[in-house]
């Protein structure tokens, strides 16, 4: 059993992992050749990744992959994917693949604005407070001018900001809800310090005013940006006439009740839109990963999105209208092209020359397809052949090196089950019938 020990942050890299191996690793030195195994040999590059958190050890990889074939507005998009799980990458690219003939995908801004809270409490007369509000609104805007100055120049800034009472919902509870527009930006540093800027105000404002009295016990909780932007949404969607939809044995309007019956039950049955929903985030996370983006961000607005009736559903939606199959998403995605990571992580920055340096808004529209994509092809196995048969093909190779098969055995083993079906069992047979 170790014990706690102080001013870690302080060590040395080196320090920090002799420590972590003599506490934590059963054998220290194959644990340390482990770490240093995944060091980069470029020692800037190294030192780089070292500082964009605390206490590195080393890095840690996810397969880089991309989906060619995407087309989004009539423009081709090979979409890079950061991702471990086997299946995802070769189903958005036969979702692509399946839509290119039919006219590809479509995508559209609905609205980009984000927002953020001041939490505060305030236990006196409510109208005294909205009158001391008015009164000091402008004055926390003003406060902001430095802070918004470039923002401003290239077109966005706060665009509004106003008090809301939630006394209905939690005891002298109030708040400044803002609104911004932070372009190509995420914005989160530029929202935030926007946000401790009102706060720094108002209370300064406050001690002056006759309006905010000692037992109002006017105070700030907090203030920071909300990752729930139901104002900053995509649309991506499919459409195409039902006979295109022929498949598996099934005629197109089959197939497409079939489908459009899934998404049904993801609206409705909560066991289902969860996985349902999980799948059209491999798509989306594997690119908000690959472009640097902030994943648990886009991950709890998505799923506070899906479920803003108060029941939680799927984010797509699919029907059947005039002998046509018309398949959609519309969703939430605060994410940038500027600032964070964008522009400091090599493969990121190579991720968005591969997507011809888009903007905020045509990034979450390529966001927003591939989630859409991901989420045709797990539907389209599902009432087909089952999601396994994909999967498991998929999953081969992990099994195969799991197991160390030499080059020969996986070439094998690929031929072999491509008719046969794969289990972990059956490559355990198969390549013992292969050994001596
Ligand atoms: C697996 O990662 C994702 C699926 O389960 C999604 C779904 O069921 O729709 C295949």
């Amino acid at each position: 059993m170790s014990t706690p020990i102080s001013g870690f942050s302080k060590l040395s890299k080196s320090q920090k992992i002799s420590w972590l191996a003599e506490n934590y690793f059963n054998d220290p030195q194959a644990g340390i050749a482990v770490l240093e195994q995944y060091w980069n040999s470029d020692t800037k590059l190294q030192q780089l990744h070292d500082e964009f958190i605390e206490n590195t050890l080393t890095n840690y990889y996810l397969p880089l992959g991309i989906a060619p074939n995407f087309s989004i507005n009539d423009k081709l998009y090979a979409i890079p994917m950061a991702i471990e799980e086997s299946s995802v990458v070769a189903a958005a690219s036969n979702a692509a693949k399946f839509w290119l003939d039919k006219g590809g995908f479509k995508a559209s801004i609905i609205s980009t604005l984000k927002n953020g809270q001041v939490h505060l409490n305030f236990y006196g007369d409510a109208k005294r407070l909205q009158q001391f509000f008015e009164q000091v609104k402008p004055t926390l805007l003003k406060d902001c001018e430095q802070i918004t100055a470039n923002m401003r120049k290239r077109g966005g800034g706060i665009i509004s900001l106003e008090l809301r009472d939630k006394t209905a919902e939690l005891d002298g509870y109030y708040q400044l809800h803002a609104t911004f527009e932070t372009l190509d930006a995420m914005g989160a540093n530029f929202i935030n310090s926007c946000l401790e800027q009102f706060a720094t105000s108002l209370l300064r404002e406050a001690s002056n005013s006759d309006l905010i009295l000692e037992q109002d016990r006017l105070e700030v909780v907090m203030s920071i940006l909300s990752n729930y932007v139901p104002e900053c949404i995509v649309k991506a969607e499919v459409s195409c006439p039902l006979d295109q939809l022929a498949q598996a044995g099934m005629s197109g309007q089959e197939f497409a009740t079939k489908f459009v019956r899934a998404v049904q039950i993801a609206q409705t049955e909560v066991r289902r839109a969860v996985t349902h929903n999980k799948g059209i985030m491999n798509g989306i996370d594997a690119v908000v990963l690959a472009t640097g983006n902030d994943f648990r961000a886009v991950e709890a607005g998505v799923h506070a999105y899906a479920s803003k009736n108060g029941h939680y559903g799927s984010l797509t939606h699919a029907k059947i209208e005039d002998d046509n199959f018309h398949f959609w998403i519309e969703i939430p995605l605060a994410i940038g092209t500027v600032g964070g990571l964008t522009k400091l992580h090599p493969l990121v920055r190579l991720c968005f020359e591969m997507l011809g340096n888009p903007g905020a808004k045509e990034l979450m529209q390529i966001m927003a397809v591939a989630g859409l994509a991901q989420n045709f092809a797990a539907l389209r196995s599902l009432t087909t052949t089952g999601i396994q048969k994909g999967h498991m093909k998929m999953h081969l190779m992990n099994i195969l090196n799991q197991l160390e098969a030499t080059p020969q055995e996986k070439e094998a083993a690929v031929e072999h089950f491509k008719a046969n079906t794969v289990s972990h069992a059956a490559a355990v047979a198969f390549l013992e019938s292969l050994r001596p």
